[in-house]
């Protein structure tokens, strides 16, 4: 392992030029703009693979964006790891928001600048590096490796889970490891256990069949704006508490026990708030900001149109006015129940002179994974290694929808195993990722694979 660890240091600069060559290829999987390129990193990723010589390496088509799958067995004997990535990235609009352009990698004072640097392009990369900087010393890592890496996971992984469900004999390992997530603090490991699913709507209403002169109709014919705000605005009550009848139905509450381990994470609310600009958090009536995001369902507006958003003003009165709306879901609630539900919410209070078009755009299930096992283990004490103290144990309040799939498919527990940090800007204008993150998660890599491939 020394030697891999001490490969891995000094090809540092030679990782990140390399990381800087996907990082320039605009997989922006929503966009079908953008398909080719997409494509394009799938079949990068591949080459990669097989140039660090993994055999078995495809770009696997599925109807959506391809899945690169790989095998990289070593010995029947030793246990074997399932990575998970995605090669996939958010669009980085607003574009005029961006300090340098999106998918023009630079490094600015040890952070690298890019859409997908942290979320996943540069956590998947990590992976590689470290069964190259095996490769290239030890000749072979100490445990099998397969590679799953997909292109559609920031759109809703509609094509993931029949992928699993067809090659379940082929992705059989003993333990799947993900870096898509974040450490605690800086410098402050942590393995994440638990994260919350994900159910995405989108809803119009339509009123006049055509935009109108608000002078001449203002009065007297409803405004879908007007009337998809009080709807949204009604989603929520004055608790913060969300007011769709049966939302909380499935919730599984906190025991006490969790909630003295949420208390006892050092995290100073006000603090976390002032980095984005806020004044305070505000959380559902009853809990701490650190549960509300992780813990608890939540229901965001994402985004809100209609109308002339033009420059200077228009004195209309539209025909139509949409929202998109993702709620976060904890353990037990499923998106099939919780679409259904908001759908009846819309449907129950869409005034007469509205019609509404609600269409489902994505769920995926929340999870918690046992923390107990020889996996868990492995990562805690690899992290150790590398940090110089203990992971905390933490729920994070983002979605990656396979987690449950390779549960509830493979029967695999999941360790997350993340570098990223919340100040990283994934999702916004700026996106980047430390440098030194990116090398204290390929030497994490080096030394789970070691303490895992040798305690079991
Ligand atoms: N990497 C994130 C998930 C994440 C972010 C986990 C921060 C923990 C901390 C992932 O790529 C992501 O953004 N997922 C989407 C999934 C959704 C589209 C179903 C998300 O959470 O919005
Ligand atoms: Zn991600």
């Amino acid at each position: 392992m020394k030697d891999a660890l001490a490969y891995a240091q000094a090809h540092h600069d030679d990782f990140v030029e390399e990381l800087n060559d996907l990082l320039r290829i605009p997989s922006i999987s929503t966009d079908p703009t953008y398909d080719a390129d997409v494509q394009r990193a799938a079949g990068w990723l591949v080459d990669h693979l097989k140039s660090l010589g993994v055999a078995q390496a495809e770009a696997v088509a599925t109807g959506g964006h391809p899945i690169v799958f790989a095998r990289h067995i070593v010995d029947e004997t030793r246990p074997t790891v399932l990575v998970y990535g995605h090669y996939d990235v958010q669009p980085p609009d607003p574009l005029d928001l961006w300090e340098s352009p999106p998918f023009e990698p630079v490094i600015k004072n040890g952070d690298l600048y890019a859409r997908g640097t942290c979320d996943d392009k540069g956590q998947l990369f990590m992976h590689l590096k470290a069964l190259e900087s095996y490769v290239k010393t030890d000749g072979q890592p100490p445990v099998n490796l397969k590679f799953i890496f997909e292109g559609e996971e920031e759109s809703g992984s509609k094509h993931l889970p029949g992928f699993i469900e067809a090659h379940k004999d082929d992705l059989a390992a003993d333990v799947v490891v993900i870096s898509d997530t974040t450490l605690f603090a800086p410098g402050v490991p942590s393995i994440t256990y638990g994260l919350r699913g994900m159910a995405y709507v989108e809803v119009t209403l339509t009123g006049p069949d055509r935009d109108l002169h608000s002078g001449m109709y203002g009065g007297a014919v409803e405004n879908p704006i007007n009337a998809l705000a009080r709807l949204i605005a009604g989603l929520h009550d004055e608790n913060h508490r969300i007011t769709i009848p049966g939302f909380y139905d499935n919730v599984r509450p906190l025991t006490d026990e969790e909630r003295a381990t949420f208390r006892a994470l050092p995290f100073d609310a006000q603090a976390w708030a002032a980095e984005v600009g806020v004044e305070t958090t505000k959380t559902e009536a009853g809990y701490s900001a650190l549960e509300g995001t992780s813990a608890r369902p939540t229901l965001d507006c994402n985004g809100i149109w209609g109308g002339y958003i033009g420059e200077g003003a228009k004195t209309v009165l539209p025909s139509k006015a949409s929202a998109k709306i993702s709620m976060r879901l904890v353990p037990n609630q499923t998106p099939e129940e919780i679409t259904d539900k908001i759908r009846q919410y819309f449907e129950a209070n869409t005034p007469a002179t509205m019609h509404l078009t609600f269409t489902d755009l994505h769920g995926g299930y929340g999870v918690l994974v046992d923390t107990n096992s020889p996996a868990m283990d492995a990562a805690a004490q690899a992290l150790e290694g590398v940090y110089g103290q203990r992971p905390f144990f933490t729920r994070s309040g983002g979605s990656i929808p396979v987690v449950a799939d390779f549960k509830e498919i493979l029967g695999l527990d999941s360790v997350l195993m993340g570098f990223g940090l919340d100040s990283d800007a994934i999702h916004s204008p700026n996106e980047h990722f430390g440098l030194d993150r990116f090398q204290q998660g390929i030497e994490s890599i080096i030394r789970f694979m070691t303490i895992y491939g040798h305690q079991s």
